[in-house]
């Protein structure tokens, strides 16, 4: 009670002290934070005590669902064993767990912004916390960084994680996505069902100040190929998601590929 009022003020005296970001207003009407504000909503160190954050990552229903699409996606795409795959806005790596067990050479990488990933991920899912390597970075500057680094990876993946970031990073993931991908980049994106007179927008919007930005990705990747769309309904909360497969290009006649 008294943690809530403090933060509650502590929220007042930086709404009136600090410059606030232009606020646009958001496909579902919301006023749109910046990217930094988003990355501090979700870059907050959460306990280990907050059993809910964690076990909803761990294995709630939507995200297992999610996790199944995913790997259902996976297997239908040409691959090397030993592909290399990272997720950006891995959260504690339960999609990582799950391709592992199914894809056990796969080399998996993940970055978020929420110091606890690693430890939470050693927490449930145990050893597999040393398969897979995590960075604390914003994917914003994992994306610059590693395109600097000419690094690309066969599969890059997305799951309920490009819904959190704001329209001002919009032009940071059209312009270096599609260069970190060697193969295929896989989206399994929100797609227009957060209502915001539904109690489930009201609890994390209005309460919690958790933002989501449904867009059509195949208007933003447009330098990739479109292989697939797909719109699945999660029955229990009734959200919509859209599964995207994009395809890398073949380089044109005398272009250099990264190796
Ligand atoms: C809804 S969760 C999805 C997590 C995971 N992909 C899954 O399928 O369970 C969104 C994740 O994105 C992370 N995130 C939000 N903004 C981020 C940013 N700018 N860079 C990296 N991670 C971010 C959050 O910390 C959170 O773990």
């Amino acid at each position: 009670m008294l943690t809530s009022l403090k933060s509650a003020l502590v929220r007042l005296y930086r709404s009136i002290t600090q410059p606030q970001p232009p606020r646009r207003s958001g496909l579902n009407g919301f006023e749109a934070p910046s990217a930094e504000r988003e990355i501090e909503y979700w870059g907050r160190r959460r306990p280990a005590t907050d059993k809910e954050f964690w076990e909803y990552y761990a294995h709630g229903e939507d995200g297992m669902r999610n996790t199944r699409d995913l790997i259902a996606t996976l297997e239908k795409l040409d691959l090397p064993p030993e592909f290399s795959l990272h997720e950006i806005g891995c959260n504690l790596g339960r999609n990582g767990y799950y391709i592992h067990q199914r894809f056990p050479h796969a080399r998996l990488s993940g970055n978020d912004v929420n110091p606890e990933v690693e430890a939470r991920c050693r927490e449930f899912f145990g050893d597999f916390a040393d398969v897979m390597r995590f960075e604390i970075v914003p994917t914003q500057e994992w994306l610059e960084r590693e395109v600097k680094a000419g690094r690309q990876y066969d599969v890059l993946v997305s799951v309920a994680h490009l819904i959190h970031v704001p329209d001002d990073s919009v032009e940071v993931l059209r312009k270096y996505i599609p260069q970190v991908v060697r193969r295929y980049l896989v989206l399994i994106e929100s797609a227009g069902t957060h209502s915001p007179d539904s109690e489930w927008y009201k609890k994390w919007t209005t309460n919690a100040n958790v933002h989501w930005f449904d867009r059509d990705y195949a208007g933003i990747f447009d330098t990739l190929e479109l292989v697939s769309k797909e719109d699945q309904v999660r029955t229990r909360s009734g959200k919509q998601y859209a599964i995207y497969v994009f395809k890398k290009p073949a380089p044109s006649e005398g272009a250099e590929g990264n190796s």
